[in-house]
């Protein structure tokens, strides 16, 4: 995200005390807990491999049938080790992507690209409408997923996520405002570049198009209707005249990381929504814990109200002020019908989106599932960003069964594992291990009271997840954001991008170290196997090459310095792959923003060490393991990618550029010249001579 809309207000109050009393410990310490993990594998269900096929299918109506998930979950024989076979890239601040030698990018599908008939060609001046952007590309791509068709390293639906929008890009001349109002075409053409795309896509002689017209191709809005399962579904918190009996909301906004699920769904996470709504009253605990606006929403949407055109309060409700009697006269409720995971299913075009409530209400950064085990209960790991905000696991009350990877009814299956379970946050103790904290009703938390005490249902709890957390004591981290499990041992990694917030007044704590932490760091753990116990330690610290130690604890260089790690994942081959989101656009302000742009680099964990297990954090000595792979242009954002199976092809996103892709060519590398329009763009990297990447 930039930071034109990342919340930079500190929303914690238990900030208030300072974690100053805490010694700082040696965050590079070995995890210990291997015992157990080998036998583990042993077990591991081959979720995506069977079935697969190579063969190039060009019949546009193929079957969703049994898409074959990407296979994250390697089988039974674990891969052969890989090494990275390229050399780390130099710095780069041009308006131009970097790939390595030997490499090929492409510009593919930048905002406002038609995927059908529906739609008018993208205009370089900016006179799109509101139809053509439903039937188009979104703005301000974010994560993404390649879901196989068959098994197909050459046919498959690409989700993308569509998480902002930049009103100069989007309209002509940016944004208007007429007595006081938003026109309301420029509202609804707003509207339309939020949100997700399902994009059919197809490689033919070596590049990659949208397969134009085919039935897949689909936009998700903030305007779309949607499903609220689990616990808030259904509850007097979501009924709306809209939805009187709480059901359904319309929209989802601020759709940043994203995750999937091992049945083949995609899961997209409501971001920075707060912001959109507003409430001039007084607003209760639950809305000043996420930051609704109290004077006007960011896109100032709520002033279409009334117009003649409006349909069922499309504009009214974006205004969330009581006004009249109850939930059947005003718009009250209709906050809290965002903040969730939303799972779609890319082969149904049929499908509704549906809000998975039980596995919280905040900032979701992204998802990442556990290894999965058969017989035992799915984890599901979210980010909150925000400055001091928590790290939450949701347990599913379902046990495995790895034969509803071959299911069709995908969103069935989400029901089951997705809609009921247990919430949790983590609190990070300094010793190196950890507490996963349940919030349910009978957790003791502050005075020796209990969530139910406090919030009452389990619904209540949900809808003030932050408030619930903050009761029973959970670690306030410096912005969590990406996770990613490793694809043998299930080791969670997460990136916390940044916190300049943490003064000497609001200290340090274990697992964030350093005060003013411009540059981020990415922690790591283990769960025990059932346990709500875990093990941690800190993977690698960003900073400037020339910084001193206390700064630069992981020892890195020009070839891999870093800063505000974000986008985070793991390949099935077990190559970590980091992006970051240095927040260029407001300024160079750090030194890493000062030798290079955004870029996405890649390390190898299990190989820096041992064969045993996760190996040591990144640290002096194994430098040449983290390598810059990829180096975005000026301003933009490196955020969200995918793999085909074969690992041919990179799908990866750049956001927020201010002067790229440049005009007459896709080819990214191509350096703009002169001025364009700006596009957020997914590129699409290849290997020149078609073979793996990375390695
Ligand atoms: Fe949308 Fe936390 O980045
Ligand atoms: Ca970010
Ligand atoms: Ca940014
Ligand atoms: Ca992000």
């Amino acid at each position: 995200m930039s930071k034109s809309i990342s919340d930079k207000t500190v929303r914690n109050p238990s900030q208030s005390s300072p974690f100053s009393e805490i010694l700082e410990k040696n965050m590079s310490r070995r995890m210990v807990m291997r015992g157990g993990i080998a036998a583990a594998f042993a077990t591991m269900t081959s979720l995506g491999l069977a079935g697969c096929n190579s063969s190039d299918d060009d019949d546009d109506a193929v079957d969703g049938g049994n898409p074959n998930p990407t296979p994250e979950v390697p089988g039974e024989q674990p891969a052969a080790p890989v090494k990275l076979g390229f050399e780390s890239l130099p710095t780069s601040m041009t308006d131009a992507c970097v790939v390595p030698a030997g490499y090929i990018a492409h510009v593919f599908a930048p905002w406002g690209t038609p995927f059908n008939d529906n739609a008018n060609p993208w205009d370089r001046n900016g006179n799109n409408t509101s139809a053509d952007l439903l039937n188009s590309t979104g703005m301000h791509h974010d994560g993404m997923h390649y879901f196989p068709i068959n098994g197909s390293s050459t046919e498959g639906l690409l989700a993308v996520n569509h998480e902002y929008i930049d009103q100069k890009t989007l309209h002509p001349t940016g944004a208007t405002l007429v007595a006081g109002k938003r026109p309301i075409e420029e509202i609804r053409k707003e509207i339309n570049a939020h949100g997700v795309a399902i994009l059919h896509v197809r490689r033919e002689n070596g590049r990659w198009n949208i397969v134009h017209n085919s039935r897949y191709n689909r936009r998700f809005t903030s305007a779309t209707p949607m499903k609220l399962a689990g616990p808030v579904g259904g509850t007097d918190w979501v009924k709306t005249p809209y939805s009187p009996n709480g059901t359904m909301v319309r929209g989802t906004n601020n759709n940043c990381g994203n995750g999937y699920t091992p049945w083949g769904t995609y899961i997209t996470a409501e971001e920075n929504w707060a912001a959109c709504f507003v409430n001039t009253g007084t607003q209760p605990r639950e809305q000043l814990r996420v930051g609704v606006s109290d004077d006007v929403g960011r896109y100032l949407w709520e002033t279409g109200a009334a117009d003649p055109l409006e349909v069922q309060g499309e504009f009214a409700r974006f205004n969330v002020t009581e006004s009249g009697a109850d939930f059947t006269q005003d718009w009250r409720n209709e906050v809290n019908g965002f903040g969730y995971l939303v799972e779609i299913d890319p082969f149904d075009e049929n499908s509704i989106a549906t809000k998975r409530t039980a596995m919280g209400r905040f900032a979701h950064e992204g998802c990442a599932y556990g290894k999965p085990e058969a017989g035992k209960p799915l984890a599901f790991y979210s980010g909150d960003d925000s400055r001091f905000e928590y790290i939450y696991r949701f347990v599913s009350e379902a046990v495995w069964d790895p034969k509803d990877a071959e299911r069709t009814d995908r969103l069935a299956v989400g029901a089951k594992y997705l809609d009921k379970g247990t919430l949790y946050v983590a609190r990070f103790d300094a010793d190196g291990t950890g507490e996963w904290i349940a919030l349910t009703g009978a957790t003791v938390g502050a005075g020796g009271r209990t969530l139910a005490d406090e919030f009452g249902s389990l619904e209540n709890i949900i809808i003030n997840t932050r408030g619930a957390a903050d009761f029973v004591g959970a670690t306030p981290m410096d912005r969590p954001e990406w996770t990613a499990t490793h694809p043998t041992n299930g080791d969670i990694y997460l990136t916390l991008t940044n916190n300049s917030s943490r003064n000497a007044g609001k200290g340090t704590n274990p697992p964030n170290p350093r005060l003013n932490n411009v540059n981020g760091h990415i922690v790591r753990w283990h769960d025990e196997p059932g346990s709500t116990k875990f093990k941690w330690d800190i993977f690698v610290f960003g900073s400037d090459a020339g910084a001193d130690a206390d700064t630069n604890r992981s020892g890195l260089t020009t070839l891999n310095q870093l800063a505000s790690p974000d986008g985070l994942g793991f390949d099935p081959r077990g190559i970590l792959w980091i992006q970051t989101d240095n927040g260029i656009d407001g300024g160079r302000n750090n030194n890493v923003a000062k030798a290079t742009n955004d870029q996405m680099l890649a390390v190898i964990p299990g190989a820096l060490a041992d064969s045993t297990g996760t190996g040591p954090a990144i640290n002096a000595t194994n430098q040449a393991d983290l390598r810059r792979f990829f180096v975005g242009p000026n301003e933009a954002e490196v955020t969200g990618f995918a793999f085909t199976p074969d690992y041919t092809t990179i799908f990866l996103n750049i956001q927020h550029p201010v002067n790229w892709p440049a005009y007459d060519t896709d080819d990214a590398t191509t350096a703009t010249t002169g001025t364009v329009r700006a596009r957020s763009s997914t590129v699409v990297i290849q290997r020149a001579d078609g073979g793996p990447l990375g390695v």
